[in-house]
């Protein structure tokens, strides 16, 4: 291996095992150095919570966005009932006006950190507990109590219920808002048995604030969208009215969604600023038990199409005392990420959210939200199933899907993109820069460039090129070379075998055709 290949190389070719940190370590690293993904506002040394697509981030970013608006809207699955389903599409303002969150429950009291307890099933205001934490001995819990006046009674009762072999002088009283999340392992929550059930704290109102106009009062102040599926509630009659919208029926949109995570974490999986694809799917309320399902089903088969293997996704429905009042079921989408490793982290939620967002945009607005049925002559407020996607983790999980360690490669890797996500379907290489090879080459991609991505790269070393496409997961290489002036054939290099074969230039376009699929 050359010494600029070896420098290129994931962390695999040392002789320390290959952990999952490693790799998305080298997920990161290779997301920059080949423009998938930049920090953003790097040269002011970052904004923490957001991101850049770069020239190789956008087309994967694309590609997974116009796949799910092809399967939503352009050619929606067909329906139990044999006939396609219904999906209009829609495109709504980021900033909309601010009663539209106050009756989604967006804007509420809670404009705090709060963190839940998984096992008591309450919720704490990170500034309202004290833990009682001890080094004295390494694996001595810590005790959290809720702060006030009696505390120390409370943590020395509690001490001697959980029967600690220290005494209460061992332990020293912080706010649980200066406690690192990575600690709170060791934290038995004030009504628990157990350490570790504490969740890790989030802003409850998430909404970023933003002032309309020329003054910043209480007047002025509005919110960037924290959903794009709110968009989709306000707009439900306009569509009905305009588009002729006969229930049941979906409306989706992709687009833009801010929230204030007081944790941004794990590259572009928790951000601030991320994009969702969300599809309301408006049913009679008899009908959502079998429209969700549907939608579960055919989640399932979307997911799959983007190459994510069985063994790295798995649906989880939530157990129904889990479930927030309005909802009915809720089933997560999820992806064995790896820092989630062996765990998963959330794609997508499906949720059947009964008629709870239309009810409550009706009350807020007085605005009559029925639908009113010709067929049966019966007015009711439909019941929605909502598949909300996020589509800066998609991108996520087809980088770390893709990301495969060999190596035998110069690159010692190749991202193993399915062909219809890949960024760059093909690359064009003439073996030498001058003479023939280039013009050939030339005319070949200005014959192909008008229906596929494709990269025409004619300087650098053979071998350093092959390794820039493994790289960026381009699924075939043309090579042109002496042979090629000669008979008029390419060397084709498949990417995952590195096999080559020769093809006739005037089968290139055939070849792609069928190759590409899938
Ligand atoms: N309308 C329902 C809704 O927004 P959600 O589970 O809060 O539901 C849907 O969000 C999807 O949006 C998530 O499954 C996830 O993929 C994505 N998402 C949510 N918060 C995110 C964040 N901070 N960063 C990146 N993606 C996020």
């Amino acid at each position: 291996m050359t010494e600029s290949a070896a420098a290129l190389a994931p962390t695999a070719t040392q002789t320390a095992p290959y952990t999952m940190t490693d790799k998305m370590k080298d997920i990161v690293s290779l997301c920059k150095r080949r423009g998938f993904v930049f920090p953003a506002s790097e040269i002011y040394g970052g904004i923490n919570g957001f991101w850049d697509f770069g020239p190789l981030g956008v087309e994967l970013k694309n590609n997974v966005r116009d796949l799910w608006w092809k399967a939503m809207v352009k050619c929606p699955p067909i329906g139990p009932d044999g006939e396609p389903v219904t999906i209009l599409g829609l495109d709504s303002a980021i900033i909309q006006n601010p009663r539209v969150w106050e009756a989604s429950g967006h804007v509420g009291g809670f404009a705090d950190p709060m963190t839940d307890c998984r096992e008591s099933k309450k919720r704490y205001r990170v500034d309202h507990v004290s833990v009682y934490t001890t080094n004295a001995a390494p694996d001595a819990c810590w005790i959290a109590v809720p702060s006030g006046d009696d505390e120390q009674d409370v943590f020395k009762k509690r001490l001697k219920k959980l029967g600690s072999k220290l005494s209460a002088d061992q332990y020293t009283a912080v706010g649980l808002d200066k406690i690192a999340v990575a600690d709170y392992g060791r934290i038995i929550a004030p009504d628990a048995s157990k350490p570790g059930t504490l969740t890790e704290p989030r802003a409850f109102n998430l909404l970023m604030e933003t002032s309309l106009g020329a003054v910043a009062d209480a007047d002025s102040k509005a919110y960037l969208r924290g959903e794009t599926a709110q968009g989709i509630f306000i707009n439900f009659t306009n569509v009905v009215d305009s588009c002729r919208g006969r229930v049941p029926f979906g409306i989706a949109q992709i687009g833009k969604a801010f929230r204030n995570e007081v944790n941004p974490r794990n590259f572009i999986f928790r951000v601030r600023e991320f994009e969702q694809m969300e599809m309301e799917f408006f049913c009679h309320p008899n009908d959502a038990k079998m429209w969700f399902d549907f939608w579960v089903g055919q989640r399932k088969i979307w997911w799959q199409s983007l190459g994510l293997s069985d063994e790295n996704q798995q649906f989880h429905e939530y157990p129904a005392d889990e479930l927030i009042f309005y909802s009915k079921r809720l089933v997560d989408v999820e992806y064995r990420f790896p820092f989630s490793h062996p765990g998963y982290g959330e794609l997508e939620s499906i949720a059947y959210r009964t008629n709870y967002d239309l009810i409550q945009h009706q009350k807020f607005s007085g605005q009559k939200m029925e639908y009113f049925d010709p067929v049966t002559n019966e007015r009711y407020i439909p019941h929605v199933i909502e598949p909300a996607a996020g589509l800066t983790r998609a991108v996520l999980a087809v980088l770390c899907e893709a990301y495969t360690v060999d190596p035998s490669r110069p690159s010692g890797m190749y991202m193993n993109f399915k062909p219809i996500v890949a960024p760059v379907k093909a690359a064009i290489l003439p073996l030498t820069a001058k003479g023939d090879h280039p013009v050939i080459a030339t005319k070949l991609y200005m014959e192909l460039r008008e229906k596929y991505a494709v990269d025409l790269d004619i300087k650098q070393n053979i071998g350093k090129r092959y390794a820039r496409q493994d790289e960026i997961g381009t699924p075939y290489c043309f090579t042109i070379d002496d042979q090629t002036v000669t008979d008029g054939t390419v060397t084709v290099r498949h990417r995952n075998t590195m096999a080559q074969e020769r093809i006739a230039l005037s089968q290139i376009a055939a070849f792609l055709e069928v190759g590409l699929k899938g």
